[in-house]
């Protein structure tokens, strides 16, 4: 793993913006793997601005998102389908016929699963950027999911309902349940940039470089993979000696 160390956030936001926007001009027919969360926005910011400079054009640019909560439809503001618009798709010239997300509205899951798996596989991904949850999670690939696992639905873990209850007013509407690519997916993609900031997540980084690559640790998987670059702020590289 490659592992660049900035000093705050608003550097870890230009230096992930710049890695994709590198991408997207060596392969303006790329298929990006996108997150959602507070730690993409700055990055998501970035792009934006590179777009309108015309530095960067998403024209051919096919996205696929990690992740969204089971029971929300495209237009609630709290689903990611509705995250990435807001943030990324609608500012940018994307083709909406080239994003992706799984759709959290269905009430047929495991269908919803399969028909995600097959748009991965019909578009390989050339560049999966990533999160990291407190507790190590990849997208909604909570600890124990298996490495070998493709897209499914999971029940939020209590961390995971603890770190993102912030994003609802009232608590009790938030979803208890997601539809996520699997570690396998992610693992698929040629490269990963994974960003992380903040000193709460200080443990799970350290988990993931150096601790034991175990599925009690989901993002400890990416010590399988051969190309994986860690943009961390200070705070969240701090426990790495
Ligand atoms: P955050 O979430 O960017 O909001 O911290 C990351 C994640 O949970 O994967």
């Amino acid at each position: 793993m490659q592992l660049i160390v900035t000093k705050n956030y608003s550097e870890l936001s230009r230096k992930a913006g710049e890695i994709v926007c590198s991408f997207i001009c060596g392969n303006p027919n790329g298929v990006l793997g996108l997150p959602t969360g507070s730690t993409p926005i700055g990055m998501y910011k970035y792009l934006v601005d590179a777009y309108k400079n015309n530095k960067v054009s998403f024209e051919n640019i096919t996205t696929v998102n990690l992740d969204e909560y089971l029971g929300l439809s495209k237009y609630n503001k709290h689903s990611y389908n509705y995250f990435m618009w807001e943030n990324l798709f609608g500012k940018v010239n994307i083709a909406p016929k080239n994003t992706h997300v799984p759709r959290g509205s269905v009430i047929f899951c495991q269908r919803e699963c399969h028909r995600y798996n097959k748009i991965l596989d019909r578009n390989k991904i050339n560049l999966q950027v990533l999160g990291i949850g407190e507790n190590g999670h990849l997208g909604f690939n909570e600890p124990n999911t298996p490495f070998d696992s493709r897209t499914h639905v999971v029940s939020l873990s209590q961390s995971t309902l603890q770190a993102n209850s912030r994003f609802f007013e009232n608590k009790n509407a938030m979803p208890r349940y997601a539809i996520t690519m699997g570690i396998a997916d992610i693992l698929k993609a040629e490269t990963v940039l994974l960003l992380a900031c903040g000193k709460n997540k200080a443990q799970a980084v350290k988990d993931m470089i150096t601790g034991n690559c175990c599925e009690q640790v989901p993002a400890s998987a990416l010590q399988l993979h051969k190309n994986v670059i860690v943009v961390a702020d200070e705070d969240a590289s701090s426990l790495l000696s």
